[in-house]
């Protein structure tokens, strides 16, 4: 009796697509962790951005960038649009934030790391570059436990009713910008804690999938759109609730989204919206953080670690390399 057990061609693919999308993110790590700490966040992302292109334009995907470093007349590289990928092969969308804390990368803090996400042609949300209003929770909560358009506080009394415990053994993660005062007061007033990020939002919303780790029960404010799906893809691969709406409060941005297949600005999107299939999301440490180590530069070794991630399983795995061959590591 054969014991051979066939794995369909196109899911073969994908996890063979699993590790070489783990490449593409250490890559853009290593080229912009030798930049880290020089205060100049452009030139880092740009090094980050030339490595990710590189290494994309290997894979055995006929891709398009659909989440990228901008729109194509503001972005040299890897904008929305941009094919990328032997032309061969599956067709995908990509989702990239080649540098997600470019700040963080210029300043030597901790939290900077290189991100990107992969589906089925035609099911990642097409944004543009705009603001995102969003709220996230980790897994195992009935679903709408929290809401959007609902009160800061109503939500951190209602995850803590779901949670079974007082508002006070709750934590919300807020990006700390003056914009988010109300979020912040609101969050206090229950009695709950709010722990603040200067940057970071993709791992900020990560954070929640594992509150027993990490101590994030929730995500709530304002941040990139871009970042707002590749962390829609982490959520679809680990489990989670996010709730989102894009910020088109100008005719400019709302003509865009439209362009873009966005028929109701004032839409609520949940994950499902986001990222409508199966996906592969990955992301490395550029820094050391509280989600991954940054880029070790060794004598002969350069160390990474990375989180990777497939919706299908909902297998996570972390990858901790050593990358031995510097010249052809950095050249190639
Ligand atoms: P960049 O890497 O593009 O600088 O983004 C960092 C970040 O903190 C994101 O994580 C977040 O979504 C966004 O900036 C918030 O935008 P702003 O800094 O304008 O408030």
């Amino acid at each position: 009796m054969s014991t051979h057990i066939s794995v369909p061609p196109q899911l073969l693919l994908e996890r063979i697509l699993t590790l070489e999308i783990v490449r593409v993110t250490e890559r853009a790590a290593v080229s912009a962790a030798r930049l880290r700490g020089h205060g100049n966040e452009k030139a880092a992302d740009q090094a980050a951005v030339d490595a990710m292109r590189r290494e994309l334009n290997k894979l055995p995907i006929e891709g398009t960038v659909v989440i990228g470093e901008g729109e194509r007349d503001e972005a040299p590289m890897l904008y929305i649009g941009e094919k990328v990928g032997i032309n061969a092969g599956p067709q995908v969308d990509i989702a990239v934030d080649p540098l997600e804390g470019t700040t963080l990368c210029a300043k030597n803090m901790p939290g900077a790391i290189a991100t990107m996400a992969m589906a089925d042609a035609g099911t990642l949300l097409h944004a543009p570059d705009v603001y995102m209003q969003k709220i996230a929770i980790g897994p195992g909560y009935p679903k709408g436990v929290v809401e959007l358009d609902a009160s800061p506080a109503d939500n951190v009394r209602r995850l803590a009713k779901a949670k079974g415990v007082d508002p006070s053994a709750i934590t919300v993660l807020v990006l700390d910008r003056p914009r988010h005062s109300e979020i912040i007061q609101g969050v206090r007033s229950t009695g709950a804690a709010v722990r603040l990020i200067t940057d970071g939002d993709v791992a900020g919303v990560i954070h929640c999938a594992d509150p027993d780790n990490t101590g994030v029960d929730m995500y709530i404010g304002t941040g990139g759109a871009p970042e707002g799906v590749l962390a829609a893809a982490a959520l679809r691969c680990i489990g989670g609730q996010m709730q989102i709406r894009l910020i088109l409060d100008t005719e400019e941005k709302r003509e865009r989204a439209r362009k873009m297949g966005v028929a109701d600005p004032r839409a609520i999107y949940g994950i499902e919206d986001m990222v409508r299939g199966d996906c592969l999301f990955a992301a490395t440490g550029v820094t050391t953080g509280s989600l991954l180590s940054g880029v070790k530069f060794r004598k002969d070794v350069i160390e990474t670690e990375t989180v990777v991630m497939r919706s299908v399983t909902g297998t996570v795995r972390y990858i901790k390399a050593d990358h031995r061959q510097l010249d052809k590591f950095h050249l190639d």
